[in-house]
């Protein structure tokens, strides 16, 4: 498991945040896994999603952020694999909350819905915050593995 790498995949409509978050990311010293896509070019989000999947389930990162134009379609996609837990948030609190009661893996992102600074704060929120467990540990079980 490799705890320190973060994967991040977008489509067409999540290109350039993401790249602007990769350079955030990557000067705060992070380790970025990058998905793809690579440029503006219109393609279709499940094939990102997927590949989100895939390297959540290997273990070559432990978190993922994922980026279209709502977060949905994505996320969507993300979540049919049965080891990622992809919310979609629009604020820093649904990001802090996602990771506190629901260890969500995967953070989603809607660049045509949400402005960099709240992008930005979801990804903080996202990437310091501790699942609560107890209670909340019980309802992450029984949404399997
Ligand atoms: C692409 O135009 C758009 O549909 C996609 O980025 C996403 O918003 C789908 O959920």
């Amino acid at each position: 498991m490799s705890e320190s790498v973060i994967a991040i995949a977008c489509d067409h409509g999540g290109y350039e945040l993401k790249e602007l978050l990769k350079t955030i990311l990557l000067n705060k010293g992070l380790q970025l896994l990058d998905l793809g896509t690579d440029s503006a070019e219109s393609v279709d989000y499940p094939e990102f999603g997927r590949a989100m999947g895939n390297v959540i389930e290997s273990g070559k990162a432990s978190r993922g952020i994922l980026i279209c134009g709502t977060g949905i379609g994505i996320s969507i996609a993300a979540n049919r694999n049965p080891t990622v837990r992809a919310a979609v948030c629009h604020s820093g609190l649904s990001a802090r909350l996602s990771r506190q009661h629901n260890d969500a893996n995967v953070l989603a992102l809607g660049a045509r819905l949400i402005g960099v600074e709240t992008a930005l704060d979801c990804v903080e929120q996202f990437l310091t915050t501790e699942f609560e467990g107890g209670r909340h540990q019980r309802r992450v079980d029984q949404l399997g593995r």
